[in-house]
Parts: C-alpha cells; sequence; structure tokens
C-alpha cells in the first residue's frame, strides 16, 4: 500500500459507499460479498490502527457502542405536513377541482376539460423520517413528531444499511433534507415476532407498529438487528436546487443513493389517477410491505408552489385511503354476555371506530385464555380488526399506552344473570353457567334466537318483549310462546287489544314452518342454517328426524359424525319440549328451498368471503331452488367455489383442489334469467 493511510481511508470509504448505493438502491453490486467485506475490513484494521482518521460518515460508525439515555429534540426546519384524506374516486375528483379552482383554470365542461398530471405514489405505512445532509454527509436523522418538532434519532438511522452515509454525484446541495418511511416488510415482521414469541417477549401487533418500536430504541444495537427499510419521497430544505416535478426529485435522489419506493405513476389527469387507485388496491395486497393508500401529488413544482398549504397539509396533495383493516381504539367497558348454551363470553364495549368501512363499538374477547393470553384491560388500546365477515376482534393490546391502576380481567365466578356458579368443564376454554333449566338470560337469548329472521321469524318479537314475557313469567321455554292468550299480554307494558292481537295472530301464522327454519331455531349445537337445510331435505319431516339414528343422520351429505351425535343427543335431551311444541301446534313441513329447475342439477356451490350483490342465505337457497346444492366445506365433490372479499382458508382450498373460483357477478352470470312463473304457482 502506497497511499498514505488518510487517503487510503477515504477511498475506501467513497468506495464502501459506491457499492452500498450499487447494491441497495439500484440491486446491481459490482463486487461480491466477500469483497465487500475485504474492503469494509481493511478499512477497520486503518481506523483501529489510526483512531484520528474516523469520521462520522465511515461505514463502520453505523453501529456505535454507547445506547442513548433519551432522544433529543429537533426542530424541523420547514414542518412535515400531513395530508388530507380522499375516501373514494367522487373525493379525488372532488381534489381535482379545487387543485383547479386555486390556479383559476375554467372549470370542467362537457367539451374541454383542463389536465392537471399527477404523480401517485403508494402511501407506505410505516413511520416518517427526516435526514439532513450537509455536503453530502449525513449529519442528523429525526422522526417526524408532530411536524413541527421531533426526535433526534441519528444513531437509530444510521444503522438502516440501505441509508447512505454520503450521498454520491457530482454538485451536491450544501444541505439538504429529505423525508422518507421507515418500515418492516412482512417478511422481517414474522421474523420479529418469532424471535419475541420464542423469548417469551410480547410480539407486535402489526409491521407499522414493530417498526415504530424498533426505531424509537434508546439502544441503537437493537434497532441495528430489525432490518428496516426507507424509502423516500419528499424534499424539505435544498439549498441551490430548484426541481421541476416530483418525479424529477425522484428521479434525482434515486441518483444521489437514496432508496425511492418502485411503485409510481405519473398520470396525465385525473382519471387516470382514479383508474391507479383501483389497479394499485388489488396490485397492494401482493406487495410485501404494508401500505394504506395512495399519495396523489400534483407533478408539476411551479404548480405546487402555486397551490401551497392550508394549515397544516399541503393543496397539491391528498392521501387517497383504502379502507383499513386493523385500527387502534380504546376499550371502555368489558361485558358479560350469557349465551343460548349458557356459555359465558366477554365482550369489549370500545371507543366506536370505522374499520373497513364499517363502524365497530364492540369486539368479542371470546373467553377466558384469550383475555388472558392477550392481557385485555379496561382502559387499554387495543388493536382491532375485521376481515371480511369475520366479527371484530381483538387483536393486541398496545402496551405502551396502558394507563396506570389498570387491573386484569376475571370472568365472574357466579352467573351475571341468575347467580348460579359458573363453571369450566376440563380442558374446554369456555366457562359456563350450567343452569340450564331456569337461567333467564340463557332463557332470554334462546327465544331471541327462535324468533329470529333466519328462524322462526316472528315478527314484533323482540329482545325487549321477550324479557317482559320472562320476567311476567309468562313463558319458560318456546313452547309457550305459542299459547300466549290476550288476557295474559294485555296487563304488560306498553301493550294494547291491537298489538296482541297482532302478536297472537302472527305466532298463530307462523306455527306453520318449515322443517329446516325449526331445526335452526332449536339452536342445536353444530347445527348452523346449512346444517338445518341438509337434514331437511334429508328427513322432510320432524318425526322421521326424530326416529334417525346416529349412522342415519350422518348419512346426509355434508353432516358429519359430531353434528350427527349433537343432534341425536339434543331430540333425547328434550323429548318433553318437543312434544309441547307439537301440543301447542306447531307444524315443520316443506321446504324454503325445494327444486324448481334443473338448473345447477349436479353441481355443488360453497359461498364464502363477503357477498355484496346476495345474502348468504339468498345465495343458497337460489342454487337449491335450481336444483343445485350449497355446501359449508370446500372438498373434492365442490363445482364451485363463489368468493367475495376476505375470503380465506375455503379459498385457500379450493385453490388447492384445483376446483373453479368465481367472483359473485360470475355466479350471477350463471343464474337463468328471472321466470315469469312465481314458485308458488309451480309447486301447488
Ligand atoms: S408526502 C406534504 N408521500 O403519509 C406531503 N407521504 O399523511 C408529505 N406517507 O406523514 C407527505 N407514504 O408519513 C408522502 N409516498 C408518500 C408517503 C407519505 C407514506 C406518510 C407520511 C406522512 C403521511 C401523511
Amino acid at each position: 500500500m502506497i497511499s498514505a493511510p488518510s487517503e487510503r481511508a477515504a477511498w475506501l470509504r467513497t468506495e464502501l459507499a459506491r457499492h452500498n448505493i450499487l447494491y441497495y438502491i439500484h440491486d446491481s453490486p459490482e463486487v461480491s460479498d466477500s469483497e465487500y467485506d475485504k474492503l469494509y475490513h481493511e478499512l477497520v484494521k486503518l481506523e483501529i490502527e489510526n483512531p484520528e482518521l474516523v469520521t462520522s460518515d465511515s461505514p463502520t460508525q453505523r453501529v456505535g457502542a454507547t445506547p442513548a439515555s433519551a432522544f433529543g429534540s429537533v426542530t424541523h426546519k420547514r414542518p412535515m405536513l400531513s395530508l388530507g384524506n380522499a375516501f373514494s374516486a367522487e373525493e379525488l375528483r372532488e381534489f381535482d377541482a379545487r387543485v383547479k379552482r386555486h390556479l383559476g383554470l375554467p372549470e370542467d365542461t362537457e367539451e374541454k376539460t383542463e389536465k392537471i398530471a399527477y404523480l401517485c405514489e403508494l402511501k407506505l405505512d410505516g413511520l416518517s423520517v427526516s435526514l439532513t445532509y450537509e455536503d453530502g454527509v449525513l449529519v442528523r436523522g429525526a422522526t417526524r413528531g408532530d411536524g413541527a418538532t421531533g426526535e433526534e434519532i441519528t444513531a437509530n438511522l444510521k444503522t438502516i444499511p440501505s441509508i447512505p452515509l454520503r450521498l454520491i454525484g457530482e454538485s451536491l446541495p450544501a444541505l439538504i433534507e429529505i423525508r422518507g418511511e421507515a418500515f418492516l416488510t412482512h417478511g422481517e415482521f414474522a421474523r420479529i415476532n418469532g424471535e419475541r414469541e420464542a423469548s417469551g417477549g410480547a410480539t407486535f401487533a402489526n409491521p407499522r407498529n414493530a417498526a415504530a418500536g424498533s426505531l424509537r430504541q434508546l439502544d441503537h444495537r437493537v434497532t441495528a438487528g430489525r432490518r428496516l427499510k426507507v424509502w423516500f419521497y419528499a424534499v424539505g430544505e435544498a439549498s441551490g436546487w430548484e426541481p421541476e416535478s416530483q418525479l424529477g426529485w425522484l428521479e434525482q435522489l434515486k441518483a444521489w443513493g437514496l432508496p425511492t419506493a418502485p411503485e409510481r405513476q405519473l398520470c396525465a389527469d385525473i382519471d387516470e389517477v382514479v383508474a391507479t387507485v383501483a389497479a394499485w388496491s388489488e396490485k397492494k395486497n401482493t406487495l410485501d410491505y404494508d401500505t394504506d393508500g395512495v399519495v396523489v401529488k400534483v407533478n408539476d413544482f411551479i404548480l405546487q408552489r402555486e397551490l401551497g398549504q392550508v394549515s397544516r397539509a399541503p393543496r397539491w396533495a391528498i392521501a387517497y385511503k383504502y379502507p383499513a383493516l386493523q385500527v387502534e381504539t380504546i376499550v371502555e367497558e368489558i361485558l358479560v354476555q350469557v349465551g343460548r348454551t349458557g356459555a359465558i363470553t366477554p365482550l369489549a364495549k370500545l371507543t366506536p371506530v370505522s374499520v373497513a368501512g364499517v363502524i365497530v363499538g364492540r369486539a368479542t374477547l371470546h373467553n377466558q385464555d384469550e383475555i388472558d393470553r392477550k392481557d385485555v384491560r379496561v382502559g387499554d388500546t387495543v388493536v382491532i380488526q375485521r376481515a371480511g365477515e369475520v366479527i371484530p376482534e381483538v387483536v393486541q393490546v398496545v402496551t405502551a399506552k396502558r394507563p396506570e391502576g389498570t387491573q386484569a380481567f376475571k370472568l365472574p365466578a357466579t352467573c351475571p344473570s341468575c347467580g348460579t356458579a359458573t363453571i369450566r368443564v376440563e380442558g374446554e376454554a369456555v366457562t359456563r353457567c350450567p343452569n340450564a333449566e331456569s337461567c333467564p338470560a340463557q332463557l332470554q337469548t334462546r327465544l331471541e334466537y327462535f324468533v329470529s329472521r333466519n328462524a322462526l321469524n316472528i315478527d314484533g318479537l323482540g329482545g325487549e318483549r321477550l324479557a317482559q314475557f320472562i320476567e311476567a313469567k309468562l313463558v319458560s321455554d318456546a313452547a309457550d310462546l305459542f299459547t300466549l292468550t290476550k288476557e295474559q299480554l294485555l296487563p304488560l307494558e306498553r301493550m294494547g287489544e291491537k298489538l296482541a292481537d297482532n302478536l297472537i295472530g302472527e305466532l298463530e301464522r307462523k306455527k306453520n314452518t318449515t322443517l329446516a327454519r325449526l331445526l335452526v331455531a332449536l339452536g342445536i349445537r353444530h347445527v348452523g342454517e346449512g346444517g338445518a337445510s341438509r337434514l331437511a331435505q334429508g328427513f322432510g319431516t320432524l318425526e322421521k328426524l326424530r326416529e334417525a339414528t346416529v349412522e342415519q343422520l350422518a348419512q346426509v351429505p355434508d353432516v358429519g359424525l359430531t353434528t350427527a351425535q349433537s343432534v341425536r343427543a339434543w331430540l333425547d335431551n328434550n323429548t318433553a319440549f318437543l312434544d309441547k311444541l307439537i301440543g301447542a301446534g306447531v307444524v315443520a313441513q316443506g321446504d324454503d328451498a325445494a327444486p324448481i329447475s334443473d338448473h345447477f342439477a349436479g353441481k355443488s356451490f360453497v359461498f364464502t368471503g363477503a357477498l355484496t350483490l346476495f345474502t348468504r342465505e339468498d345465495a343458497e337457497a337460489t342454487v337449491k331452488r335450481l336444483g343445485g346444492r350449497a355446501a359449508g366445506s370446500v372438498s373434492k365433490q365442490t363445482s364451485f367455489v363463489v368468493a367475495g372479499p376476505g375470503a380465506g382458508s375455503k379459498l385457500a382450498k379450493a385453490e388447492q383442489l384445483g376446483i373453479t373460483v368465481l367472483t359473485e357477478d360470475e355466479f350471477a352470470a350463471l343464474l337463468p334469467p328471472p321466470a315469469p312463473a312465481s314458485r308458488g304457482g309451480e309447486k301447488e
């Protein structure tokens, strides 16, 4: 080595920085990893021998030795703005109209539309950071904080290998402050959570929380172990640089060695933006990182400057948000519900929030084990999620936001309704009230279920009315509903002659029902609507069903042994109740969904995920009326799986078995045109 150590060290630093950028930014390394390591170790050795040669931008300085005791604060020279939101194509067009209005452009007419070009970028779901380079050297890194002041996290950001410690290229600005999003890929998130789980630690709810937790570590050596990524999308301050466009900036950042998102789309007008947003809503699910929307930016910088900002958001950009599936909210109370079967279920009462476009105010906590595992407490901030048709559930507690003085939650030792000591069968997760005979809450939920729309569908009887009946001791089971008299009803509050007549008339009418509906109404464990309708098709009448053996029950297509045993056991335990129902005049015959054509003969369908054109019951009933079969689970016998948004394991199984998967629209297209004759006319 002929050159002086200082020259050699400088050369090594520049060379290592260049290779780093080729590797991380351009994905085209010139040297092998081992050659890179050789250069790196040469620099380490030189710096150990000559400590005065160490500079802050040396790659050896990414991970220093000493953890910080607190973060300093950084005042952003230019505030880090936030963005206004749009939730629909219509709101995007309103944004476009606002932009044009501010620029003094004429309103759009049928003949003539002014076009504004926009750059679409994915909205990365991480946390925004700011980096300052002086003469090309990284001098400071900060969080966004409240937009005006953030935390100084230079040491942490330096550990991210794709962040250059020194920019490359000619004519670098003397000072430049750039902004981007730090995030974790799904793979890295899974790896971190896996490790935390293995060591008994708390897991992160989602990649964003994990990224935030990793970046705001006082010990930056922890950050170094987390393999964060940062993609840059904006410039705060840049002395002497006047770019022309947002796209131009992204290209310039990349040329200096700063990572930018690969996904970007220059759109000639708002129509193209709307199309891009729609296209990316599919694409985003295939990416290895989370995005929660699309940031739409006026591309031209002259126009951007002219548009300026309102309060804390620019007029030239907007964030189109996809419906969030996971949202944070607060547990206001933990309620305890007693179900039909005596199961005691804890339910979180939440500060209402919108999840995937639906307001959610409650989430199930399942059982005591689940509460213990997640340690959900009243007052906690929790992450909740709603996926497809699934009931909202609490994914995780944000322990960092837990207020003081909270207590672990325990289900009550006695039934909140009847006071009977609760039991929990060894090996089962469910806590139960064993008082099936006379627990008012159990009776109440059984009756509510009995009269509900998909069961006997009794109009005018809801929870409050039923509670009144129970309170007045007019009913002790569902059969009692059918022998209620006007004299019994009239003394009740909010009851008049007419209402009493109507109710009794309705009950009289609904005594004639179908076997499928009655089976649903009975609330037999493992028998849902699908099972009830299959059993009804298999046996036809209640009398025949009552005589069936477990084996015969299990021979009904799609009825398994568990269901068959459950039905048999229920029939054996409820002979008196069934006799009482029949004695009260209840007759179950015929089938709501008897076939009227053989359009789908020999075909079986499974519906999964959220449907929008039909309810699931309607879709299944339609298939049956057209001579097909609607099954609850996917098997080799399944002809079609109709999958809506949020479809999960059934869709996966269909794909695995190579079964044709249809969208709801494609299913609708298979239906015959509506026949003029009504089915009632044909059948009778
Ligand atoms: S531009 C003045 N571009 O979204 C505009 N922001 O709601 C400043 N974000 O705080 C932001 N991806 O954390 C911009 N491609 C992107 C983005 C992006 C994610 C975040 C960023 C910002 C927030 C604004």
